[in-house]
């Protein structure tokens, strides 16, 4: 396995590569979500790469940045047991050296929900991943499920740029008890980490509610809502049904497209978001 730095070290690497390269791009703080979506890549293509690097473009400037959990020796060892061909750790001035003044600002789908709370938040995730797609040229990129604005947003990318990388979601991997996996769960206190609970819980009920016939969004929502406010620990930010691909807000869910079910939801300190697809129905 590489391990380099600089864009050119990475230049040099990659041409060593022979074949398609799946790219697992990541903030680093591996956990099992982030390996499934490594052994995927390694799987689907003749060499997986990934990179690691906490981007202070999507951050906010009241937001988790220099707290943001690092574990770079545990990282590498996991991609080295899980055969990572190529890693990139660069830092902040060889991602965006001196001078560094280009932006890549995505459009609607990344104006609701997470965008709507984070402003600039996309647009650090655009140009980040508009950067590794260049440098790296991949065949494929992965990404969790978890994050599903995220994934509408590069897709609506990856058409509008035309860039040649197909763009796969994993699904969300979830604790046994149904957390879903992330590395700002670290940032649970020992009381709080049960009633995160809530959140996957909310969704379940969600769930029921379609599989049983609910088509009235509104309705979906307020099922949501009413688990939500049983637990006294959790503050809602946000309970959304909306279209799986544009992410505008849905009055009746058309059974033949689906929707894409998602909250966010404040447990103690951390602010945790989670979802569920609401699939589509014959
Ligand atoms: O999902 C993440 O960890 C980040 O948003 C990503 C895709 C690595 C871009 O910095």
């Amino acid at each position: 396995m590489k391990v380099v730095t600089t864009r050119e070290e990475l230049r040099v690497a990659r041409a060593g590569l022979s074949g398609g390269v799946g790219l697992v791009p990541t903030m680093g703080f591996l956990h099992d979500g982030h390996l499934s979506l490594v052994r995927r890549a390694k799987q689907e293509n003749d060499a997986a790469a990934v990179s690691i690097f906490v981007n202070p473009t999507q951050f906010g400037p009241t937001e988790d940045l220099a707290a943001y959990p690092r574990d770079l020796d545990h990282d590498l060892a996991l991609l080295a047991d899980a055969g990572v061909d190529l890693v990139w750790t660069p830092r902040v001035e060889d991602v965006y050296p001196a001078g560094f003044d280009t932006y890549v600002t995505p459009g609607g789908v990344a104006d609701v929900l997470e965008g709507a709370r984070r402003p600039g938040h996309f647009r650090g995730v655009a140009t980040i991943i508009s950067i590794l797609f260049h440098l790296v040229a991949p065949q494929r990129a992965y990404f969790g499920q978890k994050d599903a604005q995220q994934v509408a947003v590069i897709r609506q990318l990856v058409r509008d740029l035309g860039l040649p990388v197909g763009i796969v979601a994993g699904p969300i991997i979830r604790e046994p008890d149904g957390l879903a996996m992330s590395s700002r769960n670290t940032y649970l206190s020992a009381e709080d980490r049960p009633a995160a609970l809530v959140l996957s819980r909310a969704l379940h009920a969600a769930e029921l509610a379609w599989d049983g016939g609910e088509r009235d969004a509104e309705a979906l929502r307020a099922t949501m809502r009413q688990i939500l406010a049983a637990e006294p620990r959790a503050t809602v930010d946000y309970v959304s049904v909306a279209h799986p691909d544009t992410l505008a807000e849905l009055a009746t869910v058309d059974p033949a497209v689906g929707a894409l079910a998602s909250l966010a939801v404040r447990v103690g300190t951390p602010r945790l978001i989670d979802n569920l697809v609401l699939a589509p129905r014959g």
